[in-house]
């Protein structure tokens, strides 16, 4: 079985970061997502509110598992069988980093594959940063996060309004 996974912060998770796992679900037998839980940065969300948001939004998927993480990546893999690492890319920007983490699970684990997917174009500009920066001052979130996240994320920064 081709088991794929994609690690990310998903702090929230993006309209970028589904259109990823819904193009990769169609290629692979089983994409599991793994969530980082990240003690040295304070989320927005805890790790298992941003697992149960990614289990809720793509619930349509089949072959697909979410779960929470902590640790190193490449023994994430190991404890699950997976050899296949997947990471997004917007911009050239987001290569060197990638790159940088793609040959460090490499030397940690030599069979390791990091396989890149371009974002789609509508998502180049989109990071959860973005969409943290936008609702922090009660901007408008459409088309950005699933439409049911958007009164989540804009309480967490207080306000009542969509
Ligand atoms: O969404 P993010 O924050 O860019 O995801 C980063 C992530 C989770 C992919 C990365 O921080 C990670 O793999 N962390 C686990 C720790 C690890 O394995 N580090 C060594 C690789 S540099």
């Amino acid at each position: 079985m081709n088991i794929a996974v994609y690690p990310g912060s998903f702090d929230p998770c993006t309209n970028g970061h589904l259109d990823i796992i819904k193009r990769v679900s169609a290629i692979f037998d089983k994409v599991i997502v793994a969530v980082l839980c990240n003690s040295g940065k304070t989320p927005l969300f805890s790790v298992e509110e941003r697992v149960e948001i990614l289990k809720k939004a793509t619930s349509d998927i089949p072959n697909i598992e979410i779960v929470s993480f902590s640790g190193l990546l490449v023994d994430f893999l190991k404890e699950n069988n997976a050899k296949i690492v997947i990471k997004g890319l917007r911009a050239v920007s987001d290569f060197e980093y990638e790159f940088q983490m793609a040959l460090t699970n490499r030397k940690l684990c030599d069979n390791v594959e990091t396989l890149f997917i371009s974002a789609s174009t509508e998502y180049m500009f989109l990071s959860s940063s973005i969409v943290k920066e936008i609702a922090s001052y009660n901007g408008d979130l459409s088309g950005l996060v699933p439409d049911e996240l958007i009164p989540i994320i804009k309480s967490r920064f207080g306000f009542v309004n969509n």
